[in-house]
């Protein structure tokens, strides 16, 4: 099977994996916080569209299905007896979001944002997969399938947030040159957080 998907310019550390499996409970902490983040910032983008009202929409969309995702999350930590708690430090998110460029409330930083959505639900794609892998490994199949169907979602919202961001972007090779740019940024904060026991690690 490949290790990268879409746009990646890295791969997840093999150790990661491993990992992650022997602290599941901690992963899906992570995993139930990541949905509920990616729910608040679909609907924050949604807030500052003003000018771009064709991209409400699909944006609050998208909201709701990562809200409906985080449900699913909660129910399962519920059924493992875990509490939600507080949300785990996000270093790789933030690191990436520092990235983002323009002044608030313009075209540019609506941009970025989408990307950097984009990348983020590719690199949730990527360690869905290796989950999925490692638990389907170890006979864990319940656990593999319920990684497999947000690995499917995932993958669609990277396709959805990267569209948005061509249609909201002046031009579109700048748009892809932009894209290509940070994901390089994203490629490179993977490699330099790594292996915890989180979605991001
Ligand atoms: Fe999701
Ligand atoms: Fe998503």
């Amino acid at each position: 099977m490949d290790r990268l998907v879409f746009c990646l310019t890295s791969a997840t550390v093999p150790s990661w994996a491993a990992r992650a499996v022997e602290r599941l409970d901690l992963v899906l902490i992570d995993h139930a916080h990541c949905e509920m983040k990616a729910a608040s910032s679909a609907l924050a983008l949604a807030g500052r569209a003003v000018w771009a009202p064709s991209i409400v929409r699909p944006l609050v969309a998208l909201a709701q299905e990562e809200l409906a995702h985080f449900e699913q999350v909660l129910a399962e930590l519920e059924r493992r007896g875990l509490e939600l708690g507080a949300p785990p430090v996000d270093d790789y998110a933030a690191a990436l979001l520092r990235n983002v460029k323009g002044p608030k409330g313009g075209r540019e930083r609506m941009v970025d944002r989408l990307l950097a959505g984009a990348l983020i639900e590719a690199r949730s794609c990527e360690r869905f997969k290796l989950l999925a892998e490692a638990l389907q490994a170890r006979g864990e199949h319940d656990s593999a399938a319920f990684f497999v169907g947000f690995m499917a979602s995932e993958a669609r919202h990277y396709g959805v947030l990267r569209q948005l961001a061509l249609d909201v972007g002046e031009d579109e090779a700048k748009t892809l040159a932009r894209f290509a740019e940070l994901a390089e940024v994203e490629g490179a904060i993977n490699e330099s957080l790594g292996a915890g026991p989180a979605i991001h690690g």
